[in-house]
């Protein structure tokens, strides 16, 4: 049985921090990369090589993760890493997207990863880990972003709930909560939208948040925060009451 990993968004931005990870620790053979655009996992796979395996799948659409689960049943792989990285949001009003577009959000951030979860677990032996990316915009309500960070506080419970069911297989579940990255991200999520999220305060890099959740995994950590911005606002929002960290939230924006 060959020894994988499996990575969604793999072809960018922290996702791709944590292919880089993975091939440097010699832990598995094999990377399994997942991502919808093929010319952007093809130039993963030129540069960094022969471990690395594209799959191009459209984790929105239920049928398509489906058929990879098969793909996972046929070479039955013993699965070192899921980690599941794919994911997108968008900054504006809640009337500035259709039912589609906002349904699309929760399928790709909440959806794909219960079902890539699922597919691996039968594949995942005693030592193995899944690493969820959810956010900082997981500890509280943020207006303008409502359905992005839903969907995050969404990932965070459901990661740390299965961390302890999982506890008696052996398997680690951690949940990643970055502040701001700099990746592509951005990209999708600005769409010109009259009241737009527009401070971006404590940017860091994709890699140095990969390296400290990779350790934080290794060390049986449930959940992986990086940097004192991050960690402040994760302790602020235990202490003080949600409609106060909204208030706290609407103030950092030029609205
Ligand atoms: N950047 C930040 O500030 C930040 C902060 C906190 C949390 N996060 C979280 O970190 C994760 C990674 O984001 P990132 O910042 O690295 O963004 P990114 O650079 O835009 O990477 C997103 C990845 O997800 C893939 N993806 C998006 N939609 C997909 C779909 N329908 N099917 C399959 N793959 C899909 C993209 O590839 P294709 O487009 O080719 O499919 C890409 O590889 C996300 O879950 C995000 O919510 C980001």
């Amino acid at each position: 049985m060959k020894k994988i990993a499996i990575v969604t968004g793999a072809s960018s931005g922290i996702g791709r921090e944590f292919v880089k990870l993975l091939l440097k620790g010699r832990e598995v053979e094999e990377i399994w990369a997942v991502a919808r655009n093929k010319e952007k996992l093809e130039r993963l796979k030129n540069r960094f090589g022969a471990r690395i395996k594209t799959y191009s799948v459209d984790l929105s659409d239920l049928d398509a993760i489906l058929k990879f689960g098969e793909m996972i049943k046929h070479h039955k792989p013993d699965i070192k890493y899921l980690i599941n990285s794919a994911g997108y949001a968008k900054f504006c009003s809640y009337d500035n997207l259709s039912i589609r577009q906002t349904l699309n959000m929760i399928d790709v951030n909440c959806s794909a990863v219960v079902v890539m979860t699922l597919l691996s677990i039968p594949y995942m032996r005693r030592g193995s880990h899944i690493l969820n990316l959810s956010s900082q915009a997981s500890f509280q309500p943020l207006p303008f972003q409502n359905v992005y960070s839903s969907t995050k506080s969404f990932v965070r419970n459901y990661s740390r709930a299965l961390n302890v069911e999982l506890k008696e297989k052996g398997i680690r579940v951690t949940v990643v909560c970055p502040g701001w990255m700099r990746t592509a991200l951005y990209r999708r999520a600005e769409i010109g939208a009259e009241k737009t999220v527009n401070n971006f305060f404590g940017m860091t890099s994709p890699e140095q948040v990969a390296g400290k959740a990779m350790r934080d995994a290794k060390a049986g950590k449930d959940m992986s925060v990086y940097g004192f911005y991050v960690k402040a606002s994760h302790l602020a929002a235990k202490i003080l009451p949600q409609k106060m960290m909204m208030k706290l939230w609407m103030m950092q924006q030029d609205f």
